[in-house]
């Protein structure tokens, strides 16, 4: 079976884009990929577009806007994994032998669609009793205050660290640093969590150009990055409740893709993980494997997941820093990794970076723990 190799990347800047829709971003998006890739638009043989709030059919158009209308197109919901699953069925298409050359594009123009607090489905029992992602997220960080010992200063940290990641990132929603006391003073949203502990609301874009090894041997491999693994599970039913400070639905996606790459967390070398909110971040490196479970806010404090620090957690100013245009995400992720592993990422670059790894988890439903949970292995 053949591997998958990234050959190109694109992402418009994160933020408000009141002049732009989904279409027009995603499209800007996939122009730079092609044009990174180095290759003719016209050998491009299928495509898969994800996104969440957009409607009906975002990918054609796109496609037609770019002159690529007619491929094989796959438009891909799967809440804030989205993107990151156009990716993996991308990946899959190419892995199966159906194509050699194949986009993956993910979308969101979030500030036409929401404002205040994302809810979950308003038929959930959830929605209806006002739980809105930040609430869910405070009642997180309140639990594993308790269990762990976390103060609120320490969790302050990590919208410090993404916000100087992102202050390096030129394509970034926000790019001013920001100091403890700026997170502690800035506006309440859901107790204990303040603005500054949660992601924006973003528009956005990414695309990446994916190809076989055939394709990969006519094109040259300088600048490919391979795509060792792309894990997706949807979160399973709660027989009994599911503990509020771990979280088996990303500790098994990532044992999905270790295995399949055949690489452990001791490999990784830098990490884009999903922290829409401050204490997300936690979650998901101790479930990820990549900090021991109640270490991670000590290992920020000590500068461990800094760029330049033992291993460096979203060098590109993450959801928090870099903004969360929900379908773009999974796939801007992926583009920051090839960057990092390509020696492109300029001011932010981490040095020697060869194992990458991109994880997204998103979406509740009623019962389950969790929507959707992506988990990529990228290796230069
Ligand atoms: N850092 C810095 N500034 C931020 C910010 C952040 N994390 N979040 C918002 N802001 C700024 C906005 O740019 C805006 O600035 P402006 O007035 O200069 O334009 C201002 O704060 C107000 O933002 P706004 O989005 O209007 O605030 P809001 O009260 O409507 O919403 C939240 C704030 C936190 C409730 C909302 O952003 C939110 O729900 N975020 C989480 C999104 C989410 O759940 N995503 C899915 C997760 S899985």
């Amino acid at each position: 079976m053949t591997d998958v190799h990234v050959i190109g990347i694109g992402m418009t800047k994160f933020g408000r884009h009141p002049e732009h829709d989904a279409a027009e971003l995603g499209g800007a998006a996939l122009r730079e990929a092609i044009e990174d890739a180095g290759i003719d638009a016209r050998r491009i043989e299928a495509a898969y577009c994800g996104h969440v709030f957009q409607g009906m059919v975002t990918g054609q158009r796109i496609l037609a806007h770019e002159g690529l209308a007619g491929l094989p197109l796959t438009n891909v919901e799967n809440a804030c994994s989205s993107g990151a699953t156009a990716v993996r069925e991308a990946a899959l298409s190419i892995r199966a032998g159906e194509h050699d050359v194949v986009v993956a594009i993910g979308t969101e123009h979030l500030t036409s669609r929401f404002a205040g607090a994302l809810t979950p489905d308003p038929s959930d029992p959830e929605a209806a009793v006002g739980a809105t992602m930040p609430g869910v997220y405070a009642m997180r960080a309140r639990r594993y205050m308790a269990e762990f010992g976390m103060s609120r200063e320490q969790l302050a940290l990590i919208p410090v660290k993404n916000k100087r990641n992102a202050a390096r990132n030129p394509l970034a929603h926000f790019r001013k640093e920001i100091s403890v006391a700026d997170v502690l003073e800035s506006r309440p949203i859901a107790d204990p969590l303040n603005l500054m502990d949660c992601s924006p609301v973003t528009d956005g874009a990414a695309a990446v150009v994916l190809v076989s090894d055939r394709a990969l041997r006519r094109h040259g491999a300088d600048r490919a990055v391979r795509l060792a693994a792309s894990a997706l599970r949807s979160g399973s039913v709660d027989v009994e409740p599911t503990s509020m400070t771990f979280e088996p639905l990303t500790h098994n996606t990532a044992n999905d893709a270790y295995e399949k790459a055949g690489i452990g967390p001791g490999d990784v070398d830098m990490a884009e993980v999903h922290d829409c909110f401050s204490i997300a971040e936690v979650l998901r490196v101790e479930g990820l494997g990549l900090f021991e479970q109640g270490a991670y806010p000590a290992a920020v404090e000590r500068g461990d997941a800094d760029i330049g620090g033992r291993l460096p957690i979203n060098p590109s100013g993450g959801l928090l820093g870099k903004g969360h245009p929900l379908g773009g995400t999974g796939v801007a992720q992926v583009v920051e990794v090839v960057r990092q592993l390509r020696g492109e990422a300029g001011d932010r670059q981490i040095e020697g970076a060869r194992v990458g790894l991109a994880h997204c988890r998103g979406g509740k439903a009623v019962g389950i723990e969790g929507a959707a949970c992506t988990v990529q292995l990228l290796v230069r």
